[in-house]
């Protein structure tokens, strides 16, 4: 008899994933994720994909815990949202609507500023020595703010942005890859961490393809080779 597909590897259990308050929610290196076909996806995309690697609702569901994080740590301060394009625009978006919706529902009133800056440094799935910033350019008003930024590659950006004065800058990301050349950055706020494989969808790109997938999956040899410059 055959197992249904996809049976085993989508159960995600108390040993194969893990909650540790700081690294965010630890996916193992072994984790396979869900077959394609227990999910929603672009059918153009299906040939060029692995697996769906976290589905759309357990990013919304965590977004949702770090916005009351956030919330918590926040006391009476106001904030200038500083999100990372293109990569971090969905995660930055649904982070501050729960922000918003919570400072709604509570007796704090949060103000928030949010602007935009761009950050290139990948081709094809390998990252370049030279990062571009691109754009915020209402960083000299961040003086005597507190900044939330959300996305990668931030010491090269948090030392542009100390030359501003920020009265305090934490940064948030949904996803920190566990890889060798990880410099040691560690943001305040982590979504999961990952192991070392090239995901797309909710906003990630390869060569600004995949952008537009709803869940975060990791992208095949097929779709690498499709979509190369
Ligand atoms: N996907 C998309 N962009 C990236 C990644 C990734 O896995 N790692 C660094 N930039
Ligand atoms: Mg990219």
């Amino acid at each position: 008899m055959t197992e249904p597909r996809g049976k085993r590897q989508n159960i995600m259990t108390e040993n194969s994933i893990s909650l540790s308050t700081h690294n965010g929610i630890v996916i193992p290196d072994n984790w396979a994720g869900y077959n394609l076909d227990v999910f929603s996806l672009p059918s153009h995309y299906c040939e060029d994909l692995e697996c769906v690697f976290i589905p759309h609702g357990v990013i919304e569901d965590r977004t949702e815990r770090i916005a009351n994080e956030i919330m918590k740590d926040l006391g009476d301060n106001h904030i200038t949202v500083l999100c990372v394009l293109k990569g971090g625009y969905r995660f930055c978006t649904d982070l501050v609507e729960h922000i918003k919706n919570l400072s709604r529902n509570s007796e704090r009133f949060i103000s928030m500023r949010v602007d935009f800056i761009r950050l290139r440094s990948y081709c094809n799935d390998t990252c370049m020595d030279e990062m571009q910033i691109i754009g915020g350019d209402d960083l000299s008003k961040l003086s005597g703010k507190d900044i939330i930024s959300t996305g990668r590659t931030m010491s090269a950006l948090l030392s542009h942005l100390g030359k501003y004065n920020p009265k305090m800058v934490k940064v948030a990301s949904l996803l920190v890859k566990r890889s060798d050349s990880n410099n040691g950055f560690k943001p305040d706020y982590i979504g999961f961490e990952i192991p070392n494989k090239f995901v797309v969808g909710y906003a990630l790109d390869y060569n600004e393809h995949f952008r537009d997938l709803h869940h975060i999956c990791v992208i095949n040899e097929n779709g690498k080779l499709k979509y190369k410059v």
